[in-house]
């Protein structure tokens, strides 16, 4: 069995980029490319976006699904590095799939709009990095423009995330002001060249600041160094410590400073946990986990793609490998690889990396595939959905197309589904954004010929029952409805936390839980 080389796993760095729409990711995404020289010109990625967007006139589906098929990860080097990164769909479309995408990487990059801070979708998807104790590196965007005061938003990560910060870099005025950023660790300094939106890096006494530009920087360097927090390479690791660096990704301003202290601090893949215990990356055989899988990605012939987080070992093509939750052996003869601009078949593979996988049906989210047949990844919850609906079918007649439609979407994590706990016909569905639901409304009827009616319901969560009574009494007030899901485990469906808190309140032995493990 293959173990994969020393340097194949120390260069490897696997990361996803969450920020809110707006922020800026596609753009850092963009210039991260061009270091790699994944891309040639700048703007490739945002011009395949937009192509894909006047194609359609289902645009945002259409552009989510084909933005996906290529993007789900991007594979470029760098100075050795061999560096994978994980596209989260943040916007309308933002999902549970964004969510499980975080699973498979080693490392988080936060992008923050300069002018708003820390925004709603950002807590989101840090809180459920958090859960996973990766580091998370700051990247706060557009200094070029009005920006608020650089305290200000430090205060505010620490505030809202409840993260420590150390600031890598330092910027000296902003929008119109900005003049640049002082690099701690080299303690250079970048002017910005407003003109032609380059920089030139100089030693401080060479900086073209103006005497109060240069006491302000003075005064704020002896405040960081005296107020805040101290650096610490352990501190990062454990996810309680966010370096943060501050630039503009559109003007290339801070970037490569960025991307350089990234890639140092970063972890290379780690250890992931297994039924087996941990299983390390130089495991002598090959292991890995499904975390995305696409269905129909070309309707032409209905093809379905499993992506697969490697996590051991080395994979080879046409290796036979298991697949642990049906017992089966099978042979990954076609995997691909995705890179900034097409998808390839690849030979090889090594922890960190993402391949996808050609899949029948088989394969299922969290799923292991290994050359070591007796192990089990763990550890991959399905979040609380917050919007709620139940779905009816139009024609009766289609019932084995609506059933295998939504088994396959269910499947492949589109939405969550519930049954009553009494087991009558209805049949609830969950999803974390609501485009979702027009998602699954457009996939059934275009892929499975099925028209469905939805019903939204007024429920925000979902908690699933980890003990309590057999029967809850629920009062007049309560707007809470028990359901059963997909594999059995009985969930509340809720309004708000008042809810939870009034049901907690009546009956204390009851337990819950915020996510709950797949199979
Ligand atoms: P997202 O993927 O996080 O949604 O953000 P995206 O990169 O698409 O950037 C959102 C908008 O912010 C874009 O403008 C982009 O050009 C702009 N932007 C990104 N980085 C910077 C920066 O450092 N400074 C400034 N001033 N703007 C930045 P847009 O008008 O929506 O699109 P476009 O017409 O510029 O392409």
């Amino acid at each position: 069995m293959p173990t994969a080389p020393e340097d194949a796993i120390t260069n490897g760095r696997t990361f996803a980029i969450i920020s809110h729409p707006d922020a800026g990711k596609t753009t850092l995404t963009e210039k991260l490319l061009l270091y790699g020289g994944a891309i040639r010109e700048a703007g490739a990625v945002k011009a395949r976006r937009a192509q894909q967007h006047a194609r359609s006139d289902w645009m945002e589906i259409e552009r989510q699904r084909g933005i996906s098929v290529t993007s789900t990860v991007l594979q470029f080097r760098y100075q050795g590095y061999r560096i994978n990164l994980l596209d989260t769909p943040g916007h309308q479309d933002f999902s549970e799939d964004t969510y499980r995408t975080l699973l498979a990487a080693d490392s988080v990059v936060m992008v923050l709009d300069a002018a708003k801070g820390v925004e709603e979708q950002t807590i989101k998807l840090y809180q459920v990095a958090r859960r996973r104790q990766v580091p998370v590196f700051t990247f706060v965007n557009k200094l070029d423009r009005e920006s608020r005061d650089p305290w200000d938003i430090l205060e505010e990560i620490e505030r809202i995330l409840g993260i420590s910060t150390f600031a890598m870099n330092w910027p000296v005025g902003m929008g119109m002001g900005f003049q640049g950023l002082f690099d701690r660790a080299s303690r250079e300094f970048e002017a910005f060249n407003r003109q032609n939106r380059t920089f030139d890096r100089m030693s401080l006494n060479d900086a073209p600041l103006d005497s109060h530009d240069r006491m302000q920087l003075q005064e704020d360097l002896e405040l960081l160094e005296g107020a805040g927090e101290a650096f610490s390479q352990a501190a990062v690791t454990e996810g309680v410590l966010t370096p943060v660096y501050f630039g503009s990704a559109i003007a290339n301003f801070g970037v490569e400073t960025f991307l350089n202290g990234f890639l140092t601090m970063a972890p290379p893949p780690r250890p992931r946990e297994s039924s087996a215990g941990w299983v390390a990356p130089e495991a002598p055989y090959f292991s890995g986990f499904v975390f995305k899988i696409q269905a129909n990605m070309n309707p032409a012939h209905r093809d379905r793609v499993a992506f697969v987080r490697v996590c051991s070992g080395k994979f080879e093509r046409n290796m036979p490998v298991a697949h642990v939750q049906s017992g089966r052996t099978i042979r990954l003869a076609q995997p691909q690889q995705f890179m900034a601009q097409d998808r390839a078949i690849i030979d090889e593979a090594f922890p960190g990396d993402v391949i996808g996988i050609h899949d029948t049906g088989l394969l299922h989210i969290g799923d292991t595939l290994s050359e070591k047949p007796d192990l089990r990844f763990v550890g991959f919850p399905r979040f609380s959905p917050e919007h709620f609906a139940e779905v009816e079918l139009k024609y009766t007649l289609k019932h084995k197309q609506y059933q295998r439609g939504l088994d396959e979407l269910v499947q492949e994590g589109l939405v969550q589904r519930y049954r009553p706990e009494d087991l009558g016909p209805q049949v609830f569905l969950g999803v974390v954004g609501p485009l979702q639901f027009e998602v699954l409304e457009y996939r059934l009827k275009q892929e499975y010929g099925v028209e469905v009616t939805l019903r939204p319901l007024g429920y925000r969560m979902a908690r699933w029952v980890v003990e309590g009574p057999a029967e809850f009494e629920l009062g007049r007030f309560d707007r809470v409805r028990t359901v059963i899901d997909d594999e059995g485990q009985r969930v509340l469906l809720l309004e708000d936390e008042r809810s939870l808190e009034r049901l907690l309140e009546r009956h204390p032995s009851l337990r819950v839980a915020e996510s709950s493990p797949l199979r």
